[in-house]
């Protein structure tokens, strides 16, 4: 069984007061919840007080990137151990804005997730394809490309913490969401890749989350879906009413 997770992306939003007053108020709607995971990743600089406020909840704390080194001569950079030290549990790592904006390659991303990794961490990997790419029916070699690349040389047993989010580039911020089908069409793709590439433990352990325009109106159908473990959420996981209703969101009796 794999236990759902819902997690917020805050982005570049929220300052330090906004950040720790919706987490104040993410701690007091969800209370002790614990069918599902929960975990939030607000800016570098808020993440130190937010943990203050939900240190004691079951709400985990993510960073939005990491640097693939320790400590050192890296001006601006924050590694897995510093961002740890800071209270993180998870790290979410090449985000499609990192991708396309600060040019990340999947060989950078990779040493991310592998430093991550070794420091005792949860990688979010995240990958998905552009709607160019989709039109050019070039998603599965783009998914398949990513998901190599972003994991080589991992073994079954790094496998068992980390968490994918599938997010169509397309869908990201733009109210677009893939239909369900379509996001189920994607994870069971992601899926099998993780079989080919693993073995069917970690196929069948790995969480993969969807990410794209998810609000409280579509969650309960991405969530019906057989392939899909959870969400990562950017504007919606802003407000704490629509964050709270996502995170409950309705299980289907099968
Ligand atoms: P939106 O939910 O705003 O589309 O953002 C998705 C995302 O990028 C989460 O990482």
């Amino acid at each position: 069984m794999r236990k759902p997770i819902i997690a917020g992306n805050w982005k570049l939003n929220k300052t330090i007061t906004e950040a720790t007053n919706l987490a104040t108020q993410l701690v007091e709607g969800l209370g002790s919840i614990s069918d599902r995971e929960v975990i939030i990743a607000p800016t570098y600089t808020a993440l130190r007080r937010v943990f203050d406020v939900i240190e004691d909840s079951p709400i985990q704390l993510s960073a939005q990137n990491c640097y693939p080194q320790t400590s050192g001569a890296f001006t601006g950079e924050l590694s897995p151990e510093f961002l740890q030290d800071a209270g993180c549990q998870c790290i979410i790592i090449g985000h499609s804005e990192r991708r396309q904006l600060m040019g990340e390659t999947d060989l950078f991303i990779n040493q991310k997730v592998y430093k991550t990794l070794q420091a005792g961490l949860k990688p979010i990997l995240c990958i998905g394809e552009t709607l160019h790419e989709r039109e050019n029916k070039q998603m599965f070699d783009v998914l398949s490309k990513q998901i190599k690349e972003g994991l080589a040389d991992l073994t079954a047993e790094q496998m068992a913490t980390l968490i994918i989010a599938y997010e169509p580039v397309w869908a990201i911020g733009t109210g677009k969401t893939a239909s369900s089908d379509q996001a189920e069409e994607a994870h069971a793709f992601i899926r099998r890749l993780l079989k080919e590439m693993f073995n069917n433990e970690v196929a069948g352990q790995t969480r993969i989350l969807y990410g794209g325009s998810v609000k409280p109106d579509n969650i309960d159908e991405l969530m019906a879906q057989k392939d899909i473990d959870g969400a990562l959420v950017g504007g919606a996981s802003l407000n704490a009413e629509d964050f709270i209703r996502i995170v409950k969101f309705k299980k289907q009796i099968s």
